[in-house]
Order: structure tokens, then C-alpha cells, then sequence
């Protein structure tokens, strides 16, 4: 500003000195504009200069507010040259690598991570010039010399040209992520597990009150096995004394009245039929095993198609003939109901509902239980009903929970309908308790109707 008042003050004495010609006029008037374009220009001067004074405290504010944002990131930030040279690295990767910015700028950014993921991260330079690197995790040689897993984008870096100048690395360390996340992978697996157990273990407890029906249902095939068998024990041992007869020379007349006293031709009529009775015995058996097998097998959830009625009717045969005081049954079933489930998880359920039936009546009058099975458009129906007590209504949904059970200790887990529940949805279908106008308690199943 002092420049200015000197060089304008000095030219406007050298102009009032000359005033006599016209040419002297002129050369003023000349004077006068230069002197006028003169202080124009320099005030121009000082207003470019004020404003880049400006613009620099601005990009000194925009630069320190970069800083600010770059040292308060909890990402890992590193800006490499094309080289892969550090240019540039924010605070959390120098809390993260325990070193300083100047230690870290000029050193080749591969050499931050450990050396299974140096080959990877030897990549990036080469995959940026097609792609994003996205979520690459690689590890970070830590402070303490342990790895500090990260999760990296990479992205190229352009100078105002266009011209690829480098590339910027963003990395967002996911130790406490993974961590958190291995742990709740593991006790959720540990749930299942548990969850596993205790359907297994719930369907053991009604296996064991089951034994007594299963031991019944066996009883009998085996018993007319057994009676079978012992006749044709005593048929063997006379056919054996008729061939003896027959083959050691004895006279056609011994051997036919031998014959007619050992009765051979009815137990040759008779043995086909003890055969087939036994055969039937033994299949019995087996189908019984079978039935066993696949109840107390600890079975996955596959889906099947199967036939209902067959595998309510044991369910209900094995409950009814294990209990102490047995209800009149009532069997109401479709001649054929084919449905898709699991039949083990069926059979489980339909134990569950029928032993809770068979409790709640013991010791009433006049017991009765009845089973119905139906189709209804897409679904088939199951109803397990009874003419006990009912359910009170503030326990209608409460019958489900885990642990909820009215049954003294020892007799009763509370699982039954819990695990029934699980099964039932498991497989698509549904399960739901109402009570009756007229009393008692109804269950109903539903299924996918095949
Ligand atoms: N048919 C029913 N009538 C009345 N109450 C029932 C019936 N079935 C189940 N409940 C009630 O639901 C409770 C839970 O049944 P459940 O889950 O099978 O466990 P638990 O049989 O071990 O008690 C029973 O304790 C009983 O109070
Ligand atoms: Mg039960």
C-alpha cells in the first residue's frame, strides 16, 4: 500500500510541472490515464491477492479437515505409487503396524502383511486396472507380530490426467467381527446339538413307557411262532417214523395202518397252512422291529411320502397296550391318506398326543379317546381327542413351551408338545390344541397331503 502513495504522488508532480502547450496537455492527459490504468492494475493486484489468501486458507482448512477425517477413520487407509510404494498411511494403520508415517512412507505396502498374504496382495496392482478388490481379507503383520485380519478393498488411483498414478487400500480390521461371529457359529452349533439331545432323549422316555404295548404286540406273533413250530416238531418226528417204517421193508398193510395211526395225511394237509401261519408270525416280528427302529432311530429330517393310516394304528396299538387303565378307542381313518413328512417324526408326534391322552385319563370315568384322520383340500388332518379334563384356557398356548408340564416330578418333562411342535412345523405341517364343547381336550395335526 506505501508503494502505491509514493509512485502515484510522484507522477502527479511530474504532471502539474508541465502546463503551458497543448502538446503538454496532451502528453498530461496521457500521463493521467497510465497513471489511472496504473492504480486499476495494482488494485486488481490486491484483490487477486486477497483472494488467493482466501483460497489458500480454504484448501489449508480442506486439506486439515481431510487430515482430520483420514486420523479419526478406524479403517486401515494406505495410498500406494504405481510401485506399490507407501505415499500415504492414516493413524490407524500406524497404531495398527505400532510404526510411524515417516517409517512408513517410501516402504513397498506388501511388506505391511504377513506372508501368506503377500501373494494376494502382490495381485492388486495388476487386478485394479480391471476391477475393484473387493472385501479380499488379508493379514496384517500387527504390532505385536501377530496377525491382525482385515477386510481389504482396493481401488486405482488417477491423477487429474486420467493417468493411473497408484492405488488406494481401504481395510477394515474384522478380528472382534470374525471372533463374535466364530463364537456365535460354535454355540449355535452347541444348540442344535443340545436340541438334537433332547428330542432323542424325550423320544427314549416315551420309548420306555412304550415297552410294555411293544412287548404285548410282540407276544403274540412270537407266542403262535412258538406253538407253530412245536407242532411241526411233533409232525417231523412222525413223518421220520412213517419213512423209517416204509424204507426198512415193513408190509404195505403195517405201513398204511402206521399210516393212518400217525395221522399223516392230516398233518400233510395241516403243514402248508402251520408254515405260512408261522411265516406270517415272523414277518409280524419283523415289521414290529422295523416300526421300533424307526421311532427310536435318531433320524434326520428327510421328506418322504408315506402312508398314514398304518402308522397311526401301531402308534395307537403301542400306547393303548402299554397303558395301565386302557380307553375305549375310536379309529376314524380315511381308507388311504397319503402324506408328505417324516414318518419317525409323525410316529413321535402321534406317541406324544396319545400318551398325554392315555394320563389325562387315567382314573376317570368311562375313558375315551378317539383318533381321527381326514384330508382336507391340500392338508390331511390328524385329531387326537379325549373326554379328560380338558385344558384351561390360559394354558392353551402355554402347553407348548418347553418345560411346561401340570404332571408331578418324575412323570412328566414338559417336552412332549414342545418337541411334537417343532417336528410338526419341521415338516411343513402344524400343530394346535382346542378343547371341546363337550369337554376333553383335542389335538390336531396337520400335513402336507401328498
Ligand atoms: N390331552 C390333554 N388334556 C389336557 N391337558 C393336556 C393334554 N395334553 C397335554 N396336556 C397338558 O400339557 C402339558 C405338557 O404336555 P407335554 O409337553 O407332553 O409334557 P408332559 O406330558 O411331560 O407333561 C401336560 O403336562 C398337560 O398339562
Ligand atoms: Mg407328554
Amino acid at each position: 500500500m506505501a508503494g502505491e502513495s509514493v509512485i502515484g504522488d510522484g507522477l502527479l508532480q511530474r504532471v502539474g510541472a508541465e502546463d503551458a502547450s497543448s502538446d503538454a496537455e496532451r502528453g498530461e492527459s496521457a500521463w493521467i490515464e497510465v497513471i489511472h490504468k496504473m492504480d486499476q492494475v495494482y488494485a486488481d493486484l490486491v484483490h487477486y491477492q486477497v483472494e488467493l489468501e482466501e483460497k489458500n486458507s480454504a484448501l489449508e482448512e480442506a486439506q486439515h479437515f481431510i487430515e482430520n477425517v483420514q486420523t479419526s477413520m478406524t479403517d486401515v487407509l494406505i495410498v500406494c505409487d504405481i510401485n506399490g510404494d507407501i505415499k500415504q498411511a492414516n493413524r490407524a494403520l500406524q497404531q495398527l503396524t505400532g510404526c510411524a508415517a515417516e517409517e512408513l512412507v517410501g516402504r513397498p505396502f506388501s511388506a505391511l502383511f504377513e506372508s501368506d498374504s503377500r501373494q494376494l496382495v502382490a495381485q492388486f496392482a495388476e487386478k485394479i486396472r480391471s476391477e475393484t478388490v473387493y472385501d479380499c481379507e488379508v493379514n496384517l503383520l500387527g504390532s505385536d507380530g501377530a496377525p491382525t485380519p482385515l477386510a481389504m478393498n482396493c481401488n486405482s488411483l488417477f491423477d487429474h490426467e486420467g493417468k493411473l498414478v497408484g492405488m488406494v487400500l481401504i481395510g477394515r480390521p474384522v478380528g472382534e467381527l470374525r471372533r463374535a461371529y466364530e463364537a456365535l457359529h460354535r454355540t449355535h452349533n452347541e444348540l442344535q446339538q443340545a436340541q438334537r439331545q433332547l428330542v432323542h432323549s424325550e423320544k427314549m422316555a416315551s420309548l420306555g413307557r412304550l415297552v410294555a404295548g411293544v412287548a404285548h404286540e410282540l407276544n403274540n406273533p412270537i407266542s403262535f411262532v412258538f406253538g407253530n413250530m412245536h407242532a411241526l416238531k411233533g409232525y417231523g418226528e412222525r413223518i421220520k417214523r412213517y419213512l423209517e417204517a416204509l424204507h426198512g421193508g415193513d408190509d404195505p398193510a403195517a405201513c398204511a395202518t402206521l399210516r393212518e395211526e400217525l395221522r399223516i395225511d392230516r398233518i400233510l394237509g395241516d403243514i402248508g397252512s402251520l408254515i405260512d401261519g408261522t411265516l406270517e408270525g415272523a414277518e409280524r416280528v419283523s415289521n414290529i422291529v422295523q416300526d421300533l427302529r424307526r421311532f427310536s432311530g435318531n433320524q434326520q429330517q428327510q421328506q418322504q411320502v408315506f402312508e398314514l393310516c398304518p402308522l397311526v394304528r401301531t402308534a395307537v396299538d403301542w400306547v393303548i397296550k402299554a397303558a395301565r387303565d386302557k380307553p375305549r378307542v375310536e379309529l376314524r381313518l380315511d381308507e388311504s391318506l397319503s402324506v408328505e413328512g417324516n414318518n419317525g417324526s409323525t410316529h413321535q408326534i402321534l406317541v406324544n398326543l396319545l400318551q398325554n391322552a392315555v394320563d389325562v385319563l387315567e382314573d376317570r370315568d368311562d375313558p375315551r379317546l378317539c383318533v381321527c384322520c381326514r384330508r382336507e383340500a391340500e392338508r390331511v388332518l390328524v385329531e387326537v381327542s379325549d373326554n379328560g379334563p380338558g385344558i384351561p384356557q390360559s394354558d392353551l398356548l402355554r402347553v407348548f413351551d418347553p418345560f411346561f408340564t401340570t404332571k408331578e416330578v418324575g412323570k412328566g418333562t414338559g417336552l412332549g408338545l414342545y418337541i411334537s411342535y417343532g417336528l410338526a412345523t419341521d415338516q411343513g405341517g402344524d400343530l394346535q390344541a382346542v378343547n371341546l364343547p363337550a369337554g376333553g381336550a383335542r389335538f390336531v395335526l396337520s400335513m402336507k397331503a401328498a
